[in-house]
């Protein structure tokens, strides 16, 4: 029997793995060995996930969080290793661009066992990102590459990576608003909890290492969303709250931060957005599922698509001014219809080039 071993440690890793796990459990004829690295542990940003999206539980949880960039690396990829070793699966399953996809890629081609990379070629072309350093690296030792858009296929391409290992599968973060996405409207009650009225919200997300550890930019950002003329309902990534503590941002009247909550919540909050200003790679795509503008606080995007289509605006957060006047005025806009991120099958589409039809 074909043996999998996928391995995952931050949030979207596991919303991408829901799907794929769900359709290699409902084939049968092949065993995943999940192996979390334990990057995120809080229960909210982790726990929550595998129950609400009925993933199984890890067999192995290696406890490798909150560590610098070597540091957590290097200890996953030393873990990982052994893990494989003892495991000697066929193939390791890797996701997305964090520190777990880099030690994870780098512990498997190490000893010969090939790498598949579900999203594999986006990039921002912005090398001061450490996710950007870790897709190309992961890209670039990957045996199959799972590239969710036709820009990703082509930077690939660009890139003289082989067309054979190339693979355009559609995008599984589809998969799973199409799956769990319909399931908020009715199991989660964060609007009640929160007393929030649909459409007269602006969701907010805020984690990415290069707005949350310079405090001016973060002060920006939370003086943009102050000035935006509507409530904002942000839940908190930890990475965020603690810079805001330890740095003394100021956080504006209008705002609610609340702990980081569950994909159906998430989801719920997104549905009933009137708009979401994020420098989250998911929660850009979510928007756009949910047909909801979006604003990108960040200098470039990965989801270029997006932009082309105009559901989705980046706007670089250097000035409070600039982001308040971009989210008021794009409330209420909205983009020209397409399916970019494929049809909702983008994990058996992955499923089937991993184990067979
Ligand atoms: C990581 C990924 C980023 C991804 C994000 C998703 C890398 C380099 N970055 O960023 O690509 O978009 O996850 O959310 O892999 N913390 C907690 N509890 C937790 C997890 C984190 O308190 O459960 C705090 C710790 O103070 C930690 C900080 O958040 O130092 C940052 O966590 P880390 O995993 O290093 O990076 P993220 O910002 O989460
Ligand atoms: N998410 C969530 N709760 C939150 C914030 C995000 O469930 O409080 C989900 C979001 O819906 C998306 C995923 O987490 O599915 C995105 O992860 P994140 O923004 O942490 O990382 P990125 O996509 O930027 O790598």
């Amino acid at each position: 029997m074909k043996k999998i071993a996928t391995v995952i440690g931050a949030r979207p890793q596991f919303v991408k793995a829901a799907v794929v796990s769900r359709e290699l459990r409902r084939r049968g004829g092949v065993r995943e060995i999940l192996v979390h690295t334990g990057q995120h542990y809080d229960d909210a940003m982790s726990e929550v996930f595998f129950r609400e999206l009925e993933i199984d539980q890890p067999q192995y949880n290696l406890g490798i969080g909150s560590l610098g960039h070597g540091a957590m690396t290097g200890r996953q990829l030393e873990a990982l290793e052994s893990v494989l070793v003892d495991e000697g699966p066929d193939v390791v399953l890797v996701y997305g661009d964090t520190n777990s996809t880099l030690a994870g890629a780098l512990a498997a081609v190490k000893l010969h066992i090939p790498v598949a990379h579900v999203e594999a070629g986006l990039r921002s072309f912005n090398r001061r990102m450490p996710e950007e350093i870790n897709r190309v690296v992961v890209d670039h030792v990957a045996t199959t590459l799972f590239a969710p858009t036709e820009a990703a296929v082509t930077n690939l391409r660009r890139e003289g990576i082989a067309h054979s290992a190339i693979h355009r599968t559609g995008d599984v973060m589809y998969d799973v608003a199409l799956y769990f996405g319909r399931r908020a409207a009715t199991e989660s009650s964060v609007l009640e909890t929160l007393g929030a009225t649909p459409g007269k919200y602006v969701l907010a997300t805020i984690h990415r290492q290069e707005n949350v550890d310079h405090p001016p930019t973060l002060q920006s950002i939370m003086n943009g969303f102050g000035g935006c003329g509507m409530r904002v309902i942000l839940p908190m990534h930890p990475r965020t709250r603690k810079q805001i503590t330890e740095a003394g941002i100021v956080v504006p009247e209008n705002l609610t931060i609340i702990d980081p909550v569950g994909y159906l919540d998430m989801s719920r909050l997104e549905q009933c957005a009137a708009l979401i200003a994020t420098d989250s790679g998911g929660v850009q795509k979510e928007a756009f599922f949910a047909r909801v503008p979006c604003v990108t606080l960040r200098e470039e995007t990965e989801w270029v698509e997006l932009v082309e289509l105009g559901w989705n605006c980046v706007v670089p957060p250097r000035s409070a001014a600039v982001i308040a006047t971009a989210i008021s005025e794009r409330v209420g806009s909205r983009g020209v219809s397409a399916s970019p991120y494929g049809d909702g099958r983008a994990a058996s589409a992955i499923v089937d080039r991993l184990i067979g039809p």
